[in-house]
C-alpha cells in the first residue's frame, strides 16, 4: 500500500494534534482538505478552517468520512471520545492510531471494535517543525499499515519502531524529554547571564550549543562520551565543572526524572 490515499480524522486538536496537522501538510503529505479536525471548542480552530482543515465538533461523523483515524485527545479524555465514535467504527476500513500516553492497543480494542487495527504512535512537540521523535508499536496491525504510518510520521520527524510494551517508556524519553532538555537551556543560560552576558545573548549561545551538541552526535554517529573527551582537558575548565555538576546530582536527576516521568505516562489512562 502507498500512502494512505482516504481522510484522515484528528479527534482532539490540542498540541500534539495540530502539530501533526501542520507538520503532514508541510511535508506534503496529505493537502489540508484531506484532514478533519475535532475540539468541543470549534472556535479555537478558526485558523484552521481558513487554512482548508476541515474542521467539526462531531466526532462521529468525522470518523464516518475517513479512513485514518488519529486519536488526539488527554487519555483521561478518551473513554468519552471512543463511546462517541464506537458505533460507526468499521474494522475492514478504519485503522485507527493513538498517540494518548499510557492507553494500550488492547484498551482501544476493547471500547471500540475487537479485530480493529490500532497502532500506537508517540510523537513529541518538535514534529510541528519536522523534527519529532516519534515511537510506533502495535499488536495487531499489519506490517503494511504499520511501515505506512512509520512513513507518516516520518514526513515529520524520526521515527523508531519498539514493542508496546516500551510505549511508557518511550513517553518519558521522548515525549516529555523535549521539556526536560529545554529546561536544561535554560539553566545553561542561566548560567549564562550569572557570568556575564544578557538573557537574550545567553540564550541564544545556550541553544545553538546544545544544537551543535546533538548534531554533532547525529552526524559523527559517536557516543557522547567520546566527543566529551574532546571537550576535556586535563586539569581543565571543561572536566571541572561537569565533576562539579556531577557532585550536584546532574546525571542522576535526569535519569531519575525520566524514570519517574515513565511510572507516571503508565497511569495517565487507569489513575486520570
Ligand atoms: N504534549 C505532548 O508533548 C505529547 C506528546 C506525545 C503524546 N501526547 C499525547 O497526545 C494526547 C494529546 O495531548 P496534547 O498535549 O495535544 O493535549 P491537549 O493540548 O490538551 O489537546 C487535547 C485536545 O482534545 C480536545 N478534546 C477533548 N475532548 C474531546 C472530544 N471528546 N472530542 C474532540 N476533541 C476533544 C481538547 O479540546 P476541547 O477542550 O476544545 O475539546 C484539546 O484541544 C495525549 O493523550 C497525550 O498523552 C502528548
Amino acid at each position: 500500500m502507498g500512502q494512505f490515499t482516504g481522510n484522515i480524522a484528528i479527534l482532539g486538536s490540542g498540541n500534539i494534534g495540530l502539530s501533526l496537522a501542520k507538520g503532514l501538510v508541510k511535508a506534503d503529505y496529505v493537502k489540508a482538505d484531506q484532514i478533519s479536525l475535532t475540539r468541543r471548542n470549534i472556535n479555537k480552530l478558526k485558523d484552521f478552517a481558513d487554512q482548508g482543515f476541515g474542521v467539526s465538533t462531531d466526532n462521529a461523523a468525522v470518523v464516518a468520512a475517513a479512513d485514518v483515524i488519529v486519536l488526539a485527545v488527554l487519555p483521561q479524555q478518551l473513554n468519552q471520545l471512543m463511546e462517541e465514535i464506537g458505533a460507526v467504527i468499521n474494522i475492514n476500513k478504519h485503522v485507527v492510531i493513538s498517540v494518548a500516553s499510557g492507553v494500550s492497543c488492547a484498551d482501544i480494542r476493547n471500547k471500540l471494535a475487537e479485530g480493529l487495527e490500532v497502532i500506537r504512535a508517540m510523537p513529541n512537540t518538535a514534529i510541528a517543525i519536522g523534527q519529532s521523535m516519534t515511537c510506533v508499536a502495535s499488536d495487531n496491525a499489519s506490517k503494511e499499515h504499520i511501515d505506512e504510518v512509520t512513513r507518516m510520521f516520518e514526513t515529520v520527524g524520526s521515527v523508531i519502531k519498539i514493542n508496546e510494551d516500551l510505549m511508557t517508556s518511550a513517553t518519558a524519553l521522548c515525549a516529555c524529554g523535549i521539556a526536560f532538555f529545554l529546561r536544561a537551556i535554560r539553566a545553561a543560560s542561566q548560567g549564562g547571564v550569572e557570568i556575564g552576558f544578557h538573557a537574550d545573548e545567553a540564550l541564544k549561545m545556550a541553544v545553538q550549543t546544545a544544537k551543535g551538541a546533538a548534531d554533532l552526535l547525529l552526524q559523527m554517529q559517536s557516543h557522547p562520551e567520546q566527543e566529551i573527551d574532546k571537550v576535556t582537558s586535563p586539569k581543565g575548565c571543561t572536566i571541572a565543572g561537569l565533576n562539579e555538576m556531577e557532585h550536584n546530582g546532574f546525571s542522576s536527576s535526569l535519569i531519575k526524572g525520566i524514570k519517574l516521568a515513565a511510572t507516571k505516562a503508565g497511569e495517565l489512562y487507569t489513575k486520570g
